[in-house]
């Protein structure tokens, strides 16, 4: 089971990467079929091309858990790569780490020992105590009037469009956290998911939680009719793991005393950054993703 689920995460990303990075081409010949797979084509029933949103949501503060905030800077870079507007990407992080009197390197934030800055440019649409439920369900269900504060952005989405959800951090048993009270209940998220389905307002949307038993947030709770795909890094009862931590191999550099990343979220994204999303197969990144 825990094989399972680990095996169609970095699938279900590199299909939505994909149909991102092929938004421009009519069609895309995957050499594994999945229900999304139509996604990956981008067109509806009609014909007309669907537009790519993304939210991403870290859902920790503080400088130890830097790895959360790092794992959505990274992920929206790969987005806009891909091709996503900002107008697309709604982003909820705390940011207290980029100018964190802990940072060693004040105004950056990195995601891997080697790797380039992530923070700059990405935009703070829900920061500080605007990181909360009642601001991600309204940004989730598109509705503008229940949102406080922040950019005011929110999932405007249509029939046609595809969305993928992005969810970095602790979990526990049913629950995913937020750095507010009150966490993320996963009976209430699944609620939420099934208003959003009910409203039309989307035709697939991925849902890849990285978080410690991020597999009970979903289990038995969420409908299999409602195209919603999710991921998680972990099943029911495992945990997810940090990754460049201190004291492994590799770790960060020496002057830096906390992770940089997390296993899971880390290897969708590093073969995204390395790999040519455009010419190499699906087959291909999924082989190297899940070796
Ligand atoms: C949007 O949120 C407001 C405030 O919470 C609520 O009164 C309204 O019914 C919501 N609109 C929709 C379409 O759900």
């Amino acid at each position: 089971m825990a094989m399972a689920s680990n095996r169609l995460l970095p699938l279900a990303l590199l299909l939505l990467l994909l149909a991102m990075a092929h938004a421009d081409t009519p069609r895309l010949e995957p050499t594994v079929r999945l229900p999304s797979q139509r996604m990956a084509a981008g067109q509806g029933d009609d014909g007309s091309v669907g537009t790519r949103w993304a939210v991403l949501v870290a859902g920790s503060n503080g400088y130890q858990n830097y790895r959360h905030q790092a794992d959505i800077c990274h992920a929206y870079q790969i987005l806009k790569k891909g091709g996503l507007k900002d107008e697309n990407i709604i982003v909820f992080m705390y940011d207290d780490i980029a100018h964190n009197l802990e940072n060693p390197r004040p105004g950056v934030i990195i995601n891997h020992p080697q790797g380039g800055d992530v923070y700059s440019g990405v935009p703070m649409d829900y920061t500080g105590k605007e990181v909360n439920v009642k601001n991600l369900f309204a940004v989730l269900l598109g509705n503008k009037t229940a949102v406080s504060g922040g950019s005011g952005k929110v999932l405007d989405s249509g029939p046609n469009d595809h969305i993928f959800v992005f969810y970095s951090d602790h979990g526990g048993p049913g629950v995913i956290g937020m750095p507010t009270n009150p966490y993320v209940y996963g009976d209430d998220l699944v609620d939420v998911l099934k208003k959003k389905h009910a409203a039309g307002t989307y035709r697939s949307l991925v849902f890849y939680l990285e978080a410690c038993e991020a597999g009970s947030v979903f289990e038995g709770l969420l409908p299999n009719d409602i195209s919603v795909y999710t991921t998680t890094a972990s099943n029911a009862e495992e945990s997810s793991w940090g990754t460049y931590c201190p004291g492994e191999y590799p770790s960060p550099p020496p002057e830096y005393d906390t992770c940089l990343g997390d296993l899971y979220s880390i290897s969708w994204m590093e073969d995204s950054d390395v790999h040519n999303l455009r010419t190499e197969s699906l087959k291909q990144q999924y082989d190297l993703v899940s070796a």
